[in-house]
């Protein structure tokens, strides 16, 4: 193929950045895959809303079907999140032979298992590295990197804008309500900022890498959550008193009475590397028994940092479609036993 097509299904924070790097690279990306990328359609709820893009307005289209019906389009990015809709559009996509990116990690965590089964079935790709730690590559790094390790734990920083909003609040003595804000104006927080700062946002993230990383299903109610509202008034000049930082960490455990799965906020002392990961940064610890101990940092959430991983995705799918292959992913899982934590 001289040229690949996109359908792109968003053009908010990611989308942007994705059409911007596309836009951008293009001559890069031509010398890596030895053709033209494309934005062949865009889906939109307001087709007249000022944008900051310089896409041909002829791209435009507010009808999702006019794109899952497009025979011309080779892949499908979905970057507009949601879950029904999305996962609907990703099995559509899949159905008729797309290859598929998203950065969706609602749906990756609710559905992924079923998805990427399909996507086997249908040999097509299914591609989600920005569903975690935006522009940080750890799910290639799960599924290739470290594939032939042992992995006992991960432990880390997965959400941006609770990250975001403690660094302000101990930093800069900013209040809460200021430091959403911002995260929000930043383009950080989910459509719906109760997922970031109640934690389910990084629980679905543990959803993913736990799953990844214990080749096994593990699902949010197997979480424990708990969000920001459990630090309490007095807790952060608590912690600067004596030396610790509070995060949001997630961890997830795998020993010989099975898995446990946890987000929640924890006083880390000052001297533990992830005390020192601010604003909207992530940082992962991988433990595995060859590797030891490994770790993964880079921008969490934004639009070019996740628009990195997205076009990462889209590069891996033009290559399989280049060769005729998918990714042709193992997915037999191992059906671990998972333990719900009890709250301490
Ligand atoms: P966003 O800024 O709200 O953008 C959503 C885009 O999708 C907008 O362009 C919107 O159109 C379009 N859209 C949404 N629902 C639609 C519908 N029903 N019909 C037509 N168009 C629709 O969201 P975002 O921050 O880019 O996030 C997109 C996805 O990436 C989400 O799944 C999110 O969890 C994930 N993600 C985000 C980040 C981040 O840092 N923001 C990082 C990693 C992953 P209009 O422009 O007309 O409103
Ligand atoms: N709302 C998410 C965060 C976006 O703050 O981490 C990146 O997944």
């Amino acid at each position: 193929k001289n040229e690949i097509s996109i359908g792109l299904l968003g053009l908010g924070t990611v989308g942007s950045g994705v059409a911007k790097i596309i836009q951008q690279h293009q001559q890069d990306l031509h010398h890596k895959l030895g053709a033209q990328v494309l934005i062949g359609k865009v889906l939109v709820r307001d087709a007249n809303k000022d944008r900051l893009s310089s896409l041909d307005p002829s791209v435009f289209t507010t009808d999702i079907e006019e794109i899952l019906n497009d025979s011309s389009l080779d892949i499908i990015v979905e970057v507009m999140g949601g879950i029904a809709g999305a996962k609907l559009a990703i099995e559509k996509a899949l159905r008729t032979g797309k290859q598929v990116v998203t950065a969706n990690k609602d749906v990756m965590a609710e559905y992924g298992h079923d998805l990427l089964k399909l996507a086997d079935a249908e040999k097509c790709d299914l591609f989600y590295e920005a569903s975690v730690a935006g522009g940080v590559p750890i799910i290639r790094t799960l599924e290739d990197g470290l594939a032939s390790d042992r992995i006992s734990s991960l432990i880390g920083i997965v959400n941006g804008t609770t990250n975001f909003i403690l660094t302000k609040m101990k930093k800069e003595n900013m209040s809460y309500e200021d430091a959403l804000a911002e995260a929000t104006e930043l383009g950080y927080a989910e459509a719906d900022p109760s997922a970031d700062v109640d934690g389910i946002d990084a629980a679905r993230k543990m959803v993913i890498l736990s799953s990844l990383a214990f080749s096994t299903e593990v699902h949010l109610d197997d979480v424990l959550v708990r969000g920001m509202k459990e630090i309490r008034d007095g807790d952060l000049e608590l912690a600067n008193k004596f030396g610790y930082t509070i995060k949001m960490v997630g961890s997830s455990t795998k020993d010989e009475d099975g898995i446990e799965v946890s987000v929640e906020p924890i006083f880390l002392a000052n001297s533990h590397l992830l005390a020192s990961v601010n604003n909207e940064f992530n940082a992962v610890y991988i433990y595995g028994d060859a590797v030891g101990e490994t770790m993964l940092y880079g921008p969490g959430a934004g639009s070019l940092p996740t628009a990195t991983s997205v076009v990462s995705d889209i590069i891996a799918a033009c290559r399989n479609l280049q060769l005729g292959v998918n990714g042709k992913r193992v997915h037999s899982a191992q059906h671990e036993r998972v333990i719900k934590p009890e709250t301490k």
